[in-house]
């Protein structure tokens, strides 16, 4: 089941979220797609950008979670918003691209998603995704520690992400009896965060959020002691930034 989400913590860090997206996008040679979808699409932030990038495209939508969908209809009423879970979810006709920013480290067994996913796409249409491979940082590492120690322990390690993300050999393994061409990169984006404990911050609005949902009354003890570890391990620099290295990788397979 897709986690419960919260669109103004999640964009309270829009533009270094927003980045990979954009970089993902600009890397997508495909000319006058005629139907593109967004997968995962959230509150329709990067919906916008690749509906901009192919205003004659018909850009669509899809995610599980309502209070997304809500902000997303929100900003575009007249886009299609489909809710759905990826896991069990397909296009009606096959897709010009099928896009996904941030998502399917969330869910498992990429064996049978993503070959699942990409058999969607017409030849000579693209699957592109990026996702988060930071799970070694002291920003994730530290939230396995909290729980190890927890009173909640019980309750909370169930709802820890292992390493959902895998190296980029193994997308192409996956992927390439599917495609005719992959092409697959890793950045390290040097983030640069505002406020107060921003890493802390950042984590609330995506990995940590499930965690703080399940204990509800007793989240803020919990989030309390994450941040003050988190502190001491991206302490503030003079100028009041904090740095956050995020290591991503891409994937964009052409079928
Ligand atoms: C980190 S947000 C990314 C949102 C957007 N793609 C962006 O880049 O800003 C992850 C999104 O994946 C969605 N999601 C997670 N699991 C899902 C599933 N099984 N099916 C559909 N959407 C899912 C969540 O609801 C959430 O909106």
């Amino acid at each position: 089941m897709a986690p419960t989400w919260d669109p103004d913590q999640y964009l309270k860090f829009h533009d270094p979220r927003i980045r990979p997206a954009l970089d993902l996008l600009a890397h997508l040679d495909v000319e006058s797609p005629e139907t593109v979808y967004d997968l995962g699409c959230g509150p329709g932030n990067v919906t916008e950008f690749i509906q901009q990038r192919w205003p004659a495209a018909d850009v669509i939508g899809v995610d599980a979670s309502e209070i997304m969908l809500v902000q997303a209809r929100k900003r575009h009423p007249n886009k299609t918003w489909v809710q759905a879970d990826l896991t069990d979810w397909a296009p009606d006709t096959k897709a010009d691209v099928l896009y996904s920013n941030a998502v399917f480290q969330w869910l498992k067994d990429h064996d049978t998603l993503l070959p699942g996913l990409v058999v969607n796409v017409r030849e000579g249409g693209v699957f592109a995704f990026q996702l988060p491979r930071n799970w070694n940082a002291p920003s994730h590492a530290i939230i396995h520690e909290v729980v190890a120690t927890s009173p909640h322990r019980a309750k909370l390690e169930p709802l820890l992400l292992h390493n959902p993300v895998h190296p980029p050999d193994y997308y192409y393994g996956l992927l390439k009896p599917y495609v005719s061409a992959i092409d697959i990169w890793e950045t390290e984006y040097l983030q640069v965060l505002d406020g107060e404990n921003a890493v802390a911050e950042w984590t609330k609005g995506s990995i940590l959020k499930p965690l703080l949902d399940a204990l509800k009354d007793e989240a803020a003890v919990f989030y309390e002691q994450y941040a003050a570890n988190v502190a001491s391990s991206y302490p503030p620099r003079s100028d009041g930034k904090t740095l956050y290295p995020f290591r991503r990788l891409f994937v964009v397979a052409r079928r």
